[in-house]
């Protein structure tokens, strides 16, 4: 069975979808069968792993829209992964979503892939989409990434108060839920201060592997390759593939 994992916060531009596309391409590495799955219509993740959203023949916004089984819709990546690709035409499928009531249907679509794969990665938008809820109830694991560097602590409290007073009461839920700092300046006191009074308050849901900021990352997205093949020995690099272990044991 595999187990299901979401990037996830509130907040954007925090590191959700390098996360998400860098952590499936350290855990097929590693020999994992790896499922990623796009729920942003701006559809960075897809782009990242280089499927143009436009052309490609299936993505996650048909799987919801003309209830394509979703198995139709799974891509091959050219890094050992497979992918569910996202276009701009989810956007219709958030305004087709009934809220309070289809928060439960990516999480049925998910499970029907179970025995394919050892992780099935979910992407989110920012924002607090129908999607996002669909893809945080899907989970067994939140991965909630966190800028170091740019203090988004915010938006953490803001998920946490949302998944215990909202979503876990209302799915019988309680997720495992671990926070990633990403965009790290180890140079600086700033970041290390930001880690540092998050441990105080969340304790080990915050992960030991922290993610250095560098520009490698940016350069790999613009390169269509994730980090494992693009830079395989920097140090963001090695930082996902820390992740990815912790995540096998
Ligand atoms: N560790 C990092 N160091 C430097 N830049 C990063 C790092 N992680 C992500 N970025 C860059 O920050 C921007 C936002 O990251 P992204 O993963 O798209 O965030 P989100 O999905 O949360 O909106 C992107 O340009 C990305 O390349
Ligand atoms: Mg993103």
């Amino acid at each position: 069975m595999a187990k299901v994992i979401t990037f996830s916060i509130y907040k954007g531009g925090t590191g959700k979808t390098t996360s998400a596309v860098n952590t499936a391409a350290a855990l097929a590495e590693a020999g994992k069968r790896v499922l990623l799955i796009d729920l942003d219509q701006q559809a960075q993740a897809t782009k990242y792993v280089g499927i143009d959203p436009d052309t490609s023949p299936l993505n996650i916004a048909q799987v919801f829209i003309q209830n394509v089984p979703i198995r139709l819709a799974i891509q091959k990546t050219a890094f050992g992964f497979d992918v569910v690709g996202a276009s701009d035409v989810l956007s219709a499928v958030e305004a087709m979503l009934e809220s309070g009531k289809d928060e439960g249907l990516l999480r049925e679509k998910v499970e029907a892939l179970s025995a394919d794969y050892d992780f099935i990665l979910l992407d989110t938008p920012p924002g607090k989409d129908k999607l996002t809820f669909n893809a945080l109830i899907a989970a067994q694991q939140i991965i909630v990434p966190v800028s170091a560097e740019k203090a988004a602590i915010d938006g953490l409290a803001d998920l946490i108060k949302h998944l215990h007073t909202v979503l876990w009461p209302k799915y019988g839920l309680d997720q495992d839920i671990r926070i990633l700092f990403t965009m790290y300046k180890a140079g600086t006191s700033h970041s290390p201060g930001i880690v540092n009074s998050a441990r105080k308050i969340y304790r080990e849901n915050v992960l030991s592997v922290v993610i250095p900021e560098a520009i490698a990352f940016p350069r790999s997205y613009d390169a269509r390759q994730p980090m494992t093949i693009f830079a395989p020995s920097h140090a963001g690099t090695l930082a996902y593939r820390d992740l990815a272990s912790w995540l096998q044991t």
